[in-house]
């Protein structure tokens, strides 16, 4: 298993080309299950989950070829319809398979994902959803099995915004006969990249980005020719970099109409932000100030920047309270923090982050691939060394980023943890 060794303390200075979204990747890799023919995947970011929803697509059937940042589909012969236990258990995100595969192939038998480490994360409203449409669903050893002739349009209010939720039951509506509504759908800019993708297929949606979407059953989609859009937490996460280590980053391809939460909190931190014609250029010169931050879903705050931007606020000159509201688990991080230094009282999923004046380098251990980054980025601020192990989390959801953080005069070393 790889280490991170980080000798810290030196302001990153330089351009980083922010990747493809992972998060758009894995639901438009999937939803090319309700094509036959060869779909071609643009802006594909190099990451384990994405390797791992190919390995996934391979075993129901689908021919996958990554090549740099292309990927090949060739949906041809897929005739599968079961995500096995040991992908899932990988990757919870294999559940997007479920709403591509029922509609295609009328059956699929999607292992359950169970909890993980940030939450419970059940998959209720996935299943509501499927049975408003006309699924029959029953569990089976571990598995959801779901079956249906063609799926019927219906009219769905979900009891809470989920992301994949909203995703599964998209693709699922795309081949169903008639309209089917989704309301309280998830406003992501994953979600509407991936309704551009299936649009350009020959879907008929509307409404992607609100919270209703109304989409109209076709007969069949075109095989999928998409460019996923850039990794706003990505570029999240570099911009944390940039003002943690007091540095200047310019990040290419940085999706900023997708990050007016992001950008406005660490405005208020004090970063700099500056358009130039290569991106935008993110800097600091001092220490942050406190600011508060509730997550929520898009366009509030994201859960998946929480962690990171607490090992930025560490570091402020006064106190900062971060509240967690869509998981319940989502706080591995702050034990792993304090063995570095910082003074954070947690209290269920509020933490109110106390600003020391430096961090100090530690062994560290990552939980999650949030967590992981957020422990990156105290690394690069705190003096001395730190050694993160378990960095394969880290790899599941960033491209080359220790390359990309050394290019920005980073000292940091992937090492073999003993
Ligand atoms: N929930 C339910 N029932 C459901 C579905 C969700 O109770 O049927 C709850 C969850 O337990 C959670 C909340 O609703 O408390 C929101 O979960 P959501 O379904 O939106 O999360 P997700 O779709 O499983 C995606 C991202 C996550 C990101 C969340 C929230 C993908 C592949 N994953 O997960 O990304 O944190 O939305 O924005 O899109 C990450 O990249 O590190 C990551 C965890």
């Amino acid at each position: 298993m790889d280490k991170l060794v980080i000798k810290g303390g030196r302001p990153l200075v330089g351009r980083i080309q922010v990747s493809g979204a992972k998060n758009a990747t894995l639901p438009v890799m999937a939803a090319t299950l309700l094509t036959r023919g060869r779909n071609r995947l643009l802006n594909v970011p190099n990451l384990r989950d994405v390797r791992t929803m190919g390995e996934l697509l391979a075993t129901l059937g689908a021919k996958v070829n990554q090549r740099g940042n292309k990927v090949f589909i060739d949906t041809s012969d897929a005739l599968g319809h079961e995500a096995p236990y040991d992908l899932v258990k990988t990757m919870r995100a294999s559940v997007v398979t479920l709403g591509p595969l029922v509609a295609k192939a009328g059956l699929a038998r999607v292992s359950l994902p169970g909890g993980c480490a940030i939450g419970e994360r059940p998959i209720d409203q996935h299943l509501k959803g499927l049975e408003a449409m006309g699924c029959k669903i029953e569990l089976d050893d571990g598995y959801v099995v779901a079956k249906a002739n063609r799926l019927k349009g219906a009219d769905i209010t979900m009891d809470l915004v989920t992301v994949t939720g909203t995703e599964n039951l998209m693709m699922a509506a795309v081949l169903a006969k008639g309209t089917t509504v989704i309301r309280n759908a998830a406003r992501e800019p994953e979600v509407v990249d991936l309704a551009q993708a299936l649009i350009a297929a020959g879907a008929d949606i509307t409404g992607a980005g609100t919270s209703t979407i109304q989409v109209k059953g076709v007969g069949e989609l075109r095989p999928l020719d998409h460019r996923v859009m850039s990794d706003r937490i990505e570029a999240g996460t570099f911009m944390v970099a940039a003002g943690i280590t007091r540095g200047e980053l310019t990040l290419v391809d940085a999706p900023l109409e997708h990050l007016t939460a992001v950008v406005g909190k660490l405005k208020e931190a004090g970063l700099r932000f500056q358009n130039t014609p290569k991106g935008v250029m993110v800097s600091a010169r001092r220490a942050p100030k406190p600011v508060s931050i509730i997550t929520g879903p898009y366009p509030g705050f994201p859960t998946d920047l929480q962690a990171q931007v607490m090992a930025l606020l560490t570091l402020s000159n006064g106190s900062s309270m971060i509240q967690e509201t869509i998981f319940e688990n989502r706080m591995m991080h702050v034990g792993e923090l304090r063995r570095l230094g910082a003074r954070i009282e947690l209290t269920g999923s509020t933490a109110v982050v106390g600003g020391v004046r430096r961090l100090s380098g530690a062994r560290v251990m990552a939980t999650d691939l949030r967590a992981s980054a957020c422990l990156v980025l105290a690394g690069l601020a705190a003096e001395g060394e730190t050694h993160i192990s378990r960095v394969y989390h880290l790899d599941r959801g960033y491209e080359r980023i220790d390359q990309k953080l050394s290019a920005a005069g980073a000292a940091i070393r992937r090492k073999k943890d003993k």
